[in-house]
C-alpha cells in the first residue's frame, strides 16, 4: 500500500446512503456499530456521539432527524467524519469525558473496551454528565469484552436500563438518567522509571498506549538510540516514551500521532522541547519536511483487530521523510513480518537486537 492509498477516502454504503472511510480509521469492520446503529430510537432533538469512528451511529441518528454532535479523537477518524458529514453534523476533537453537563438528550456509545477500563468508565460518566435528566444513552458492545461489567456501571450512574439486542457476543442496551451524575475526578496519571542512567517522570491520560510503564519494546530501542540523532521524527510518538529521552540529545524533536489523549500526554511530557503534531501518519507534516533519524513502535492493533496497513504506511513515511543517509529505527513484536517491506525499501536492513522484540535498523542511501 501506497502512503497516497493509505491516505485515500472511500465510500462505504450504509442503508439509506453512503460514510466515507480510510485505511487506519477507528470504526471500521466492528459490528457493534453497525448493530447500535439498526436498533437505536430517537428520543429528544439533541444527540451526542462519544465514540463516533467513522460515524455509523451518527448517520442514523441524523436519518431520524435529530441534531448530532460527534466527539471523536483520532485524527483519521475525523477526517472521514468531516467528509461524510460536512456540516450536517458537529463534528470535534476532543475526549469524550469532557462533556457539557445537562446540554442533551440523547447519547450513543460504542464501548471503547479496547481503549482499558478507565478509559471506558470515564466514558459512560462523560455520557451521564452530558445527559439532561430523563434523557437516554445507548450502549453496544461485545459479551467478550465487558459488556455486562459496563452495563452495570451505567446503571449505577444512571438508573433504568433495558437490553434491547442480542447479537451473537455482541449487545445493545438503552437507560435513562433518573439522578444527577457524578463529579469528573482528577483523570491525569503519571509514573516515574529510570531509563538509560536518569530518572524520567511521564504523564498521562487514560487509554494512551502502554500508561504506566515504558513498553519493552520500546526500551529495547531507546538502547539503541545514537547518542547525537540530529534531527529526530517519532512517527505514532505515544505519550513521548521515545522522544522523551532524547530531548538534550537531539537537535530537534518532531512527534506524529493519531490519538487526542496521547497528543496531549506527549504535550505534558515535552512541553515547548518538541513539536507534538495530531496527525495521521505524516500528513500534518509540511512536503518537504525531512528528518536525520525516524524512530516508531509501530501500532498493529486499530480498535483490537489486528492490522497491518497503518505499520505500512509509517515505513512509507520513514522512507519518504529521512534524509539521504538518514538512519530508521522500528520496534515490533518478533512474528511481524517487517524485514521485506523494509528491504523493498531502504538500502540496507540490520536486525541490532532480538529479544522480547526485535529492534530494526534502515538505512536510506546517500
Ligand atoms: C505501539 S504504540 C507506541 C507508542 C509510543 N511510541 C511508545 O513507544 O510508547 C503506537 C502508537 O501509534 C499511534 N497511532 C496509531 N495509528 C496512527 C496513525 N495513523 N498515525 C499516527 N499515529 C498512530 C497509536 O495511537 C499509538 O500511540
Amino acid at each position: 500500500m501506497t502512503l497516497e492509498e493509505y491516505h485515500s477516502l472511500h465510500k462505504t454504503p450504509v442503508p439509506g446512503g453512503y460514510l466515507y472511510t480510510k485505511a487506519g480509521a477507528r470504526g471500521l469492520a466492528d459490528p457493534a456499530y453497525e448493530l447500535l446503529a439498526q436498533h437505536l430510537e430517537p428520543h429528544g432533538q439533541k444527540a451526542l456521539d462519544l465514540n463516533p469512528g467513522i460515524g455509523m451511529a451518527s448517520y442514523a441518528l441524523r436519518q431520524h432527524g435529530l441534531q448530532v454532535q460527534a466527539i471523536e479523537t483520532s485524527r483519521a477518524s475525523l477526517r472521514c467524519l468531516e467528509a461524510s458529514f460536512g456540516a450536517t453534523v458537529e463534528v470535534s476533537r476532543g475526549l469524550p469525558w469532557e462533556t457539557e453537563p445537562d446540554s442533551t438528550d440523547l447519547v450513543v456509545l460504542v464501548l471503547p473496551a479496547n481503549r482499558g477500563t478507565r478509559y471506558v468508565e470515564l466514558s459512560l460518566l462523560g455520557a451521564a454528565r452530558a445527559l439532561r435528566m430523563g434523557g437516554r444513552l445507548w450502549i453496544a458492545g461485545s459479551r467478550d469484552k465487558g459488556f455486562e461489567h459496563y452495563f452495570r456501571l451505567a446503571q449505577e450512574l444512571l438508573g433504568f436500563g433495558l437490553l434491547v439486542k442480542r447479537d451473537g457476543p455482541l449487545r445493545v442496551a438503552v437507560l435513562e438518567k433518573e439522578k444527577p451524575a457524578p463529579e469528573l475526578p482528577a483523570v491525569w496519571q503519571s509514573f516515574a522509571c529510570d531509563l538509560q542512567g536518569q530518572t524520567l517522570h511521564f504523564a498521562y491520560l487514560p487509554g494512551v498506549f502502554s500508561g504506566g510503564h515504558i513498553d519493552p519494546g520500546s526500551a529495547m530501542l531507546l538502547r539503541e538510540l545514537p547518542d547525537q540523532p540530529g534531527h529526530v521524527l517519532d512517527i505514532g510518538g505515544g505519550y513521548g516514551a521515545l522522544s522523551r529521552p532524547l530531548v538534550g540529545r537531539a537537535l530537534s524533536l518532531t512527534l506524529l500521532e493519531d490519538d487526542w489523549p496521547s497528543v496531549l500526554s506527549a504535550r505534558q511530557n515535552l512541553g515547548e522541547k518538541a513539536t507534538v503534531l495530531h496527525s495521521d501518519v505524516d500528513e500534518a507534516l509540511t512536503p518537504s519536511q525531512t528528518f536525520t533519524t525516524i524512530v516508531t513502535n509501530p501500532p498493529f492493533h486499530v480498535g483490537g483487530l489486528v492490522v497491518l496497513e497503518t505499520a505500512i504506511a509509517f515505513i512509507e513515511a520513514a522512507y519518504a521523510r529521512l534524509e539521504r543517509g538518514g538512519k530508521f529505527y522500528l520496534v515490533a513484536n518478533r512474528f511481524l513480518p517487517y524485514e521485506p517491506l523494509l528491504e523493498a525499501r531502504f538500502a540496507t536492513v540490520h536486525t541490532l537486537a532480538v529479544d522480547s522484540h526485535k529492534v530494526l535498523l534502515a538505512h536510506k542511501s546517500d
